[in-house]
């Protein structure tokens, strides 16, 4: 299997990380996950962007163009012969002697590997449980940052319930998953928290955003209450590599009817006819 290093293709033995990489030591970095569907990267452009734009806020500046980028992404895919999987792809602010401050002089650090993922086809057509968690992080989770430990946590206690997603909320408000966007509808409305620095603007968010556009599906990008959210007729959660998953109960609290809704279905179809 190939690696990326910087701009460089090794083999994983190769790879090696200083144990003073601010990455390792404070989570001091950003990353993407790109969908490959039939060796091809899914929206490649958008998450591109997003990785440019995540870097920006925590200013550190990738040391590459944007095509040539793209560029390295796609030999990546390539040289490991991904059909259907995932890219992921970090950069931190490379390694210096441990002091919080950034470094005068470091070098960003970008590594960058392929896996091959199935889509989740049982869990889109069943659905999921999940639980409600108080959101605990940072104020900008509009950035795709290694620090993840919040949402590590959130996640884990889902699991610990029995439940695949953390439905994070401050106070009553939902915000998002640990690693998903959430969605309610409600009378054919479909509801959807705002993408302020309070969630990450996801990228398959933004595709179902516009998928409700072409199929005249109302949005209200308006926060959900959790009792707005146990009302709801329908219920979901989105990301790259789960795309659109049904959840059916929070808490334990039967959602709907309890099975995926008409119009999850609907945008599950009109997303999966555009990846053709
Ligand atoms: N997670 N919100 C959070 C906190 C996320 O970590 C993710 C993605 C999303 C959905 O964004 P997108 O549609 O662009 O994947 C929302 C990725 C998949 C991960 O960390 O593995």
């Amino acid at each position: 299997e190939w690696i990326l290093h910087n701009d460089e293709f090794i083999q994983e033995d190769e790879l090696k990380i200083s144990k003073e990489d601010r990455g390792y030591q404070f989570g001091d970095g950003i990353y993407e996950v790109i969908r490959v569907y039939s060796g091809e990267l899914y929206t490649a452009k958008e998450h591109i962007d997003r990785f440019y734009a995540s870097a920006e806020k925590v200013k550190i500046v990738v040391p590459y163009t944007k095509d040539v980028f793209h560029k390295l992404m796609y030999d990546l895919v390539e040289k490991n012969e991904i059909n259907n999987g995932q890219v992921y792809v970090q950069i931190t602010r490379g390694s210096y002697v441990r002091q919080h401050q950034f470094p005068a002089d470091s070098s960003p650090v970008l590594v960058g590997y392929t896996k091959t993922v199935e889509r989740p086809l049982e869990l889109m057509r069943n659905g999921a449980h999940a639980k409600f968690i108080e959101d605990m992080r940072w104020l900008r989770c509009d950035i795709k940052s290694l620090n993840l430990l919040g949402n590590v946590l959130a996640k884990q206690e889902a699991y610990e319930n029995g439940c695949y997603e953390a439905v994070l909320h401050r106070g009553e408000i939902i915000t998002e998953g640990s690693s998903s966007n959430m969605y309610g509808i409600k009378d054919g409305v479909l509801y959807t928290h705002p993408a302020t620095n309070l969630i990450l603007d996801g990228i398959t968010r933004k595709t179902i955003l516009g998928l409700c556009e072409e199929l005249g599906i109302t949005v209200q990008e308006t926060p959900m209450t959790k009792v707005q959210a146990l009302k709801m007729d329908e219920f979901f959660m989105s990301s790259t590599t789960a795309e659109i998953i049904p959840l059916t109960e929070i808490d334990g609290f039967q959602i709907g009817n309890g099975a995926r809704g008409p119009l999850t279905e609907k945008l599950q179809k009109a997303f999966e006819a555009k990846l053709n």
